[in-house]
């Protein structure tokens, strides 16, 4: 069974992150999650249901505490084991942490050890506008060999519902690290 880790964060769109894991869960990856504080209260705000009634229903998922740095996942010969790691959606106070190596949770620590151990790490941002800070940051992570993805839907292949649109973000993730799925029509010019 594959591995990935999953970190949700405190931006809008926490639905990114509850699709990411429902798509995961039925291509039977086995997903390590992390839900930051910040991600519980802005869920709160956007979703009907609690982050347990959500987990009830999926299979596969192991979650770990925030704070948990004697998590496995905070270790490098652990995390070299995982496809990837995607935090999504990711606050720019997290991508903030991670561009500049700091580690105030395991999120933070997930992040910085993907990035020394070259695992793929990919941070779906989510803020509007971007001032030269979250530019600078952004450029940090990619240059340590992150991938940078927009929270931001496309409308070729003619989006009807909200799903849509949350799927089209979703698939473009699963993209970067080469996970096959039918999450969106793709561009046949
Ligand atoms: C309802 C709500 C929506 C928010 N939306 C965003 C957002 O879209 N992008 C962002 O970077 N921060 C957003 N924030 C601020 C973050 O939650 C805040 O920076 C927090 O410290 C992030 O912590 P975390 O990265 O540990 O989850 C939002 C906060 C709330 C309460």
């Amino acid at each position: 069974m594959q591995k990935v880790a999953v970190c949700i964060t405190g931006a809008s769109g926490v639905i990114y992150g509850i699709r990411l894991i429902e798509v995961l869960s039925q291509l039977d990856f086995r997903i390590d999650l992390v839900v930051s504080k910040t991600a519980r209260l802005v869920l709160k705000e956007e979703h009907d249901k609690t982050l347990e009634e959500i987990l009830n229903s999926l299979k596969g998922i192991n979650l770990h505490e925030e704070e948990d740095f004697t998590s496995p996942l905070a270790s490098g010969s652990v995390l070299v084991k995982y496809k990837g790691i995607f935090i999504a959606p990711c606050s720019t106070s997290t991508l903030a942490y991670i561009a500049n190596g700091i580690n105030r949770n395991l999120i933070h620590r997930i992040g910085e050890v993907a990035l020394k151990e070259k695992v793929p790490l990919v941070l779906l941002i989510r803020e509007s506008p971007y001032s030269k800070i979250h530019l600078e940051n952004m450029l940090k992570i990619i240059e340590a060999g992150g991938i940078i993805l927009p929270a931001s839907p496309a409308f070729y292949h003619k989006p009807k519902r909200m799903e849509d649109l949350i799927d089209f973000v979703v698939g473009k993730l699963l993209d970067t690290l080469r996970i096959e799925h039918n999450l969106y029509k793709r561009w046949r010019g």
